[in-house]
């Protein structure tokens, strides 16, 4: 295993003393200013969204409601990969092992919005978030590249369903646990793995990750240590450069118990596809959860009549014709919904349609409901549609 000790930078001493100054007294303040904001008289008054900028320009940790994070350190984990280690203000809820954040970035005057697994949660408000660069990645490359430790970045509140059980429910933990994972899709299992380990699991873990080679190996450090602590774990990783790729069959040689286990799985769409045709013809009463990282799951491509969608916030309208989703469409109409997977993953282009009806285009589900929560990237219009957006 490589054992390379990885780079780290820290940030200054007073960085993070004033960074706890920021997060002791700041949210019953900004609690009281927010239900303040929301009088009726004051709403009309001040825009809410002009206190937020103001905030910012006192202090970039400063916001009423968003969560803001400081960056602590930065470690190299590979020459793809960085891990970032911020600390939330008060704002953050927690999270629990295998959920994600929402990330903003500004690029070139531009808001956007990218996913990323947390890979640790350490104190309360600490997280961690690993990042490996893509190529042409518009986001990894900007925080690759610019990304410092004492900067300040917007991150959603937790979220994903992709999750152990809570940890005060230990007893209800399966007795295997296999986590499971390639390339980048480490980072959400590494947050259980750390979890398992914090809480005394003391059922059997199976660690197995396949990536190209040992020098693309993201926490090898620190997985070799894991491996000295717990006594019930089994890590094995896997190199595809020398052994090919990881398998149902390499899978199942490793683990001959394979269905005895609740797998969590984590890693590109095209392996995931594999596995999870492997889980349902062979494994089909055993327990696995999956998420997934890379393009979107097979939209229904179903020809729709032109139809006209009306905006309520904005007060935009656009039409839709043809097969895509509401998502692209109110782009091509030169609005900037918010979004972050275009997946249906992580909630970020919900909003409310209070009228009208739509097919969702993972399940082919057509819905007329008023007043229901929809993902715009997933959800086609069937008929003239109102959204509060
Ligand atoms: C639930 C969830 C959790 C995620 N967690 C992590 C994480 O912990 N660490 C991490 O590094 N990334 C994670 N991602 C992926 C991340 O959200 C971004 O997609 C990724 O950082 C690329 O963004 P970008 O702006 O650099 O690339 P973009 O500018 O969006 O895309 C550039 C090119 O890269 C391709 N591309 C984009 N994303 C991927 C991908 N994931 N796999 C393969 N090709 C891709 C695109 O097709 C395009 O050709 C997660 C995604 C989801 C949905
Ligand atoms: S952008 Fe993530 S659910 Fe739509």
């Amino acid at each position: 295993m490589n054992t390379a000790t990885p780079a780290k930078t820290q940030p200054s001493a007073a960085a993070t003393a004033d960074l706890k100054t920021q997060t002791r007294a700041w949210p019953s303040m900004a609690r009281q200013v927010t239900s303040w904001l929301d009088q009726p008289l004051v709403t009309a008054m001040v825009r809410h969204s002009a206190i937020e900028d103001a905030l910012a320009a006192l202090h970039p940790m400063l916001s009423l409601s968003q969560v803001r994070a400081r960056v602590v350190s930065i470690t190299v984990e590979t020459p793809d990969t960085k891990t970032f280690v911020l600390q939330a203000n008060a704002h953050w809820q927690g999270a629990r092992s295998g959920q994600f954040v929402r990330l903003q970035q500004e690029i070139n005057g531009k808001r956007v919005e990218r996913v990323y697994s947390l890979s640790a949660l350490t104190e309360p408000c600490h997280l961690a978030i690993t990042v490996k660069r893509h190529t042409d990645g518009l986001v990894s490359q900007h925080l690759h590249a610019t990304l410092k430790a004492g900067d300040v970045v917007t991150i959603s509140q937790a979220a994903g369903d992709f999750c152990l059980p809570e940890s005060t429910e230990q007893k209800t933990l399966p007795k295997k646990i296999l986590l499971l994972s390639a390339g980048s899709g480490i980072t959400p299992v590494m947050a259980m793995l750390r979890s398992l380990r914090e809480q005394h699991y003391t059922g059997s873990v199976a660690f197995v990750h396949m990536c190209r080679n040992a020098q693309d190996l993201i926490f090898a450090a620190e997985l070799e240590h894991l491996q000295a602590q717990m006594l019930n774990l089994q890590l094995v990783t896997h190199f595809s450069q020398a052994q090919g790729r990881l398998d149902a069959k390499a899978l199942t040689a490793l683990l001959p118990d394979l269905a005895d286990y609740a797998t969590w799985m984590c890693g590109p769409s095209g392996w995931m596809d594999s596995m999870h045709a492997h889980w349902q013809q062979q494994l089909p009463n055993a327990t696995l959860h999956s998420e997934r990282f890379g393009s979107a799951p097979t939209l229904l491509v179903i020809e729709g009549a032109a139809a006209t969608i009306a905006c309520t916030t904005t007060g935009a309208t656009f039409t839709t014709q043809g097969a895509d989703n509401l998502l692209v469409h109110a782009e091509r109409a030169g609005l900037a919904p918010k979004h972050g997977c275009r997946m249906g993953i992580c909630a970020s282009c919900q909003c409310t349609k209070t009228s009208g009806t739509v097919q969702n285009l993972i399940t082919g589900e057509l819905s007329s409901a008023p007043n229901e929560t929809i993902r715009l990237c997933i959800s086609a219009a069937r008929s003239d549609l109102t959204l509060a957006l």
